[in-house]
């Protein structure tokens, strides 16, 4: 069964970069949201312009998704306001840039509770309202690094690891249930990420560097299609094509130097 213009669309991270794009693209066509986020007065000045320009409800919940009990709390209240969301967008996440051992213990698990558990608790508890509804689309954020271990940002290409796999086995496990799951794998983007994670901009990153805009088409597209997954831009496609065609000690060679100059 199809979603519709008068779906309710989640988005996590909705207060800068993708998933403020995300939610300008949806109220484009005339959809419903739900906005995620910790900086409430950003998600309520969103909320209010896209109201007033596209005439959609916006629904906005300041939660911090590093706390994972703070999802079940989240989808609490929405079922307590009878709303069903009909597509789920899992963009909330963070990175982090620096050597293993030198960067704070508890920054790394933090990010492992954004970008891996709290995605993990989103995933299934609007998953299973989704199949109890036969329908329903999801999209992860994944990353380019997904694809490739890159040294001083370990612990981040792996947590996003864990997300290309986690939704290409969701892909195939959601689809006897109507429900789409797409990953999407961007490489470097204009967003408040870089500045997130203390990311050195090197040249060559500049050089990739995408607009969120373009991003976030793709994700939309290849969700919509019933795709598994998506890498925007044709520079990260050579990237990601680079990684099946070279032996890894070549590309993550290659993609060191990319990323920390
Ligand atoms: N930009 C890139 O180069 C790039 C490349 C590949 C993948 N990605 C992925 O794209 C996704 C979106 O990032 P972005 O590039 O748009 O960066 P961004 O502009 O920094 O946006 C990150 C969003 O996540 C939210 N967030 C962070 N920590 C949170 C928490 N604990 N609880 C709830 N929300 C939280 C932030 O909102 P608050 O601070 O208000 O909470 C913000 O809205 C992330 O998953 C990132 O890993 C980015």
């Amino acid at each position: 069964m199809a979603t519709n213009d008068d779906s309710w669309v989640l988005i996590t991270g909705a207060s800068s970069g993708f998933g403020e794009e995300f939610a300008r693209q949806y109220a484009a066509k005339g959809h419903p949201l739900v906005l995620v986020a910790r900086r409430l007065d950003r998600l309520q000045a969103l909320a209010e312009s896209l109201h007033r320009k596209y005439g959609v409800k916006v629904v906005v919940e300041q939660v911090n998704l590093s706390d994972v009990a703070a999802v079940t709390g989240l989808h609490a209240r929405l079922r307590d306001r009878a709303i069903a969301v009909d597509i789920l967008i899992n963009n909330a996440g963070h990175g982090l840039q620096g050597p293993f051992l030198d960067t704070q213990i508890d920054g790394a698990l933090d990010m492992v509770q954004l970008d891996i558990a709290s995605l993990t608790a989103m995933t299934r508890l609007f998953g299973q309202d989704m199949r109890g509804r036969g329908r329903g689309k999801i999209l992860l954020v994944a990353s380019l690094l997904a694809y490739y271990g890159v040294e001083n940002m370990a612990v981040y290409g792996a947590a996003k690891a864990y997300v290309l796999r986690l939704g290409d086995a969701l892909h195939r496990e959601f689809k006897r249930d109507g429900v789409t799951v797409t990953s999407l794998c961007p490489g470097m983007s204009d967003t408040g990420f870089a500045q997130a994670a203390k990311q050195k901009i090197t040249f060559a990153l500049k050089l990739l560097m995408m607009k969120p805009e373009p991003v976030v088409r793709a994700g939309i597209r290849a969700l919509h299609a019933g795709r598994m997954s998506v890498v925007p831009g044709f520079n990260n496609k050579a990237a990601a094509a680079m990684v099946w065609a070279t032996p890894r000690w070549l590309h993550q060679a290659i993609f060191a130097r990319i990323m920390n100059g």
